[in-house]
């Protein structure tokens, strides 16, 4: 940041193009281009305050471009309803299986205008949504003229494979991706991207008004700088195994030190900053909040339901990545202490 400061052109201290600062897109261009598999230009990248800015300038564009309902899946932010909700869409479930989302639900509702996912690794179920069923979302978004909101959180944090590319790949005219610093450097950044298909740069960055208001430059000039100098994919890289061996470390004390809780199955893939926990749900979350979570994010499922989910799933998302390395055994105690 104080390179970026020292180094920053005169109109930087300006107020910046609406789109964001051309070095931050262009060094997006290429990242998502080689690291995520997305088909872009910076002329497609608006930079945004994270995810939940992005959404918000998607949500009152598709309004203004007549779509009223905007599909979810059951189980997802509230905070990304909520968003939806405010700016006037009604907001259906679609059901999720070991598949992702089930897209073939879409056909069945005429209205819907596009529907949002988490394809590389749905949130919080921790599932992948099928190849077929990446390939059928983008064909009825096709067929529809409708849009996907393809919310890529944690696509880079894949343990198991090389993480699978984005959808955005397989249908650039009809998918709205958003990328965000906040799983792979820190929320409180506030540093996030869109990539938008051509026909809609423009009115999603009227949502905006004039200027860029909400990223600074420095952050903007010091993002771009750390991806151009490879820094990081380096840091990437580096918390891809830190985060793999904490996942591994938490199932490991979950299914060796509680023998007397068969019921506690871990769901999802080798990814992410989450695990979800089945069946423990009344319990652990009584006790969420302590301080002996030592930062670990221990929330309900049903804090993640849409009121109109029929699953019966039940259990506690647990977040790992915040806990500092000397508080990590105490957090991973607490935990355990808590589900025997
Ligand atoms: C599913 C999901 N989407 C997006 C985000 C990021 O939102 P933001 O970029 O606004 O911090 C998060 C949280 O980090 C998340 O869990």
């Amino acid at each position: 940041m104080r390179h970026a400061v020292s180094t920053a052109p005169l109109d930087a201290f300006g107020y910046t193009d609406p789109l964001g600062r051309v070095e931050l897109r262009e060094a997006l261009a290429r990242y998502l281009t080689r690291a995520r598999g997305l088909r872009t230009r910076a002329d497609n990248i608006v930079v945004c305050s994270g995810a939940a800015e992005g959404l918000r300038l998607v949500a009152t564009a598709l309004v203004e471009t007549g779509v009223r309902e905007v599909a979810v899946e059951e189980f997802g932010l509230p905070a990304q309803r909520g968003t939806l909700t405010r700016a006037g869409l009604a907001t259906p479930a679609i059901a999720l299986d070991a598949g992702g989302a089930d897209i073939s639900a879409l056909d069945g509702s005429p209205n819907l205008g596009a529907v949002l996912l988490t394809p590389s690794h749905q949130f919080p179920l921790g599932v992948a949504l099928h190849p077929d069923r990446r390939a059928a979302v983008v064909d009825w978004a096709r067929r529809r003229g409708a849009i996907i909101i393809e919310d890529d959180h944690d696509g880079e944090f894949r343990y198991d494979r090389t993480p699978v590319g984005a959808l955005q790949g397989l249908g650039p005219r009809h998918v709205i991706y958003m990328g965000t610093a906040s799983k792979s450097l820190a929320p409180g950044l506030r540093v996030g991207w869109l990539v938008v298909p051509d026909h809609m740069v423009e009115v999603v960055v009227r949502q905006k008004g004039e200027t860029e208001e909400n990223v600074g430059f420095v952050n903007q000039l010091a993002m771009a700088e750390f991806i151009d100098s490879g820094a990081y994919d380096r840091h990437i890289r580096t918390m891809r195994s830190q985060y793999r061996r904490r996942r591994e470390q938490l199932i490991e004390a979950i299914t060796q030190r509680t023998p007397g809780s068969p019921d506690v199955a871990i769901v999802g893939l080798p990814a992410g900053l989450h695990v979800l926990l089945t069946r423990p749900g009344r319990l652990v979350s009584a006790d969420a909040g302590r301080p002996a979570w030592k930062r670990l994010a221990v929330e309900p499922l049903d804090l993640f339901r849409h009121p109109c989910s029929t699953s019966d799933l039940d259990g506690v998302v647990v977040g790992f990545a915040s806990p500092s390395p000397s508080a990590w055994p105490g957090a991973l105690d607490a935990l355990v202490g808590l589900l025997q």
